[in-house]
């Protein structure tokens, strides 16, 4: 049996700023487990040579980040079907018949973040609101679905694009347009950005959080900065939030324990390490 130290990477282009490797890093520490995860720069073009090398044993696995995600797809011996309905993988299993299994473990985050810091989330939500059709926004509506939501409004500036992504993943997605908030807010449990807007401070010009129950939660996939106007807004209003981070620290749960063996947990010392570096 092979006992040497097991290695795990992210791959990425470019990947200096990715938290992964801090992430890791800490629970190898606290787990007292010898491993390693690095951060490699990998170009698009140089991703098929870096899955023989993966194959051939080099590393236990890893995680995938832009732009490689929805390329990993083609050069993997298996996907996991839900990674398939998210038309994305972000994490990689080197089995030992040196095939490659992908997954996606991004809905998992999302859903473990709202457990973790809003527990009871989805009991009697009435209808959720998310905003914005990107590619970020899949992974949100299959979780929302795997968690049994029955009316997800997906509201985006460009129409079509919700109008496609319901046609793809489900009759409970009920497309709409970013004006269709104010008449949507009253019933929704739930609001979820899941654009662009927040990051570096910009906000939703028409976006009246007043009519929103006093019971809803507002949850940003955004996490530069940590607190969106997004999330400011709500909380001044008394409205529950939770932020964009523990999305990303929950998404890594996964793929450690696939690797390393050992299920690492996400608490206040680990998301103090992260929010140090944002
Ligand atoms: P990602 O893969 O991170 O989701 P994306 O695919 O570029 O990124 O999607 C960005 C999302 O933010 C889209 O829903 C986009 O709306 P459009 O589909 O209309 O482009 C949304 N978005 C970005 N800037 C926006 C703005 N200023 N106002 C409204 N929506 C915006």
């Amino acid at each position: 049996m092979n006992s040497a130290p097991r290695k795990a990477f992210v791959i990425g282009h470019p990947i200096r700023h990715s938290r992964s490797p801090l992430i890791h890093g800490t629970w190898l520490e606290t787990l007292r487990i010898e491993g390693s995860y690095e951060a490699i720069d990998v170009q698009p073009e140089a991703l098929p040579a870096f899955f023989d090398k993966l194959r051939d044993g080099h590393w236990a696995g890893g995680n995938v980040t832009i732009p490689h995600k929805e390329a990993v797809f083609a050069l993997c011996d298996e996907v996991d079907p839900l990674a398939q309905k998210i038309g994305a993988a972000n994490t990689l299993v080197r089995r030992p018949d040196s095939t490659v299994w992908g997954t996606n473990t991004d809905y998992i985050g999302f859903l473990n973040n709202l457990d973790q810091n809003a527990p009871g989330w989805s009991e009697n939500l009435g209808s959720a609101i998310v905003l914005g059709a990107g590619g970020a926004s899949r992974a949100i509506l299959v979780a929302l679905i795997e968690r049994g939501i029955k009316t997800i409004h997906l509201l985006n500036r460009t129409r079509d694009k919700a109008e496609h992504l319901s046609k793809a993943l489900g009759t409970q997605i009920v497309p709409g347009d970013l004006t269709d908030f104010s008449k949507l807010a009253p019933e929704a449990g739930l609001v979820v950005n899941t654009t662009s807007i927040g990051m570096h401070g910009t906000r939703f010009e028409k976006l009246d959080l007043t009519l929103l129950h006093k019971s809803a939660l507002v949850t940003d996939i955004v996490y530069t900065p940590l607190l969106t106007p997004l999330l400011a807004d709500a909380s001044s209003l008394g409205l529950k939030t939770v932020d964009g981070l523990g999305m990303l620290l929950h998404q890594a749960v996964p793929g450690f324990e696939a690797w390393f063996g050992a299920r690492p947990t996400v608490d206040a010392a680990l998301r103090w390490r992260v929010e140090a570096t944002l």
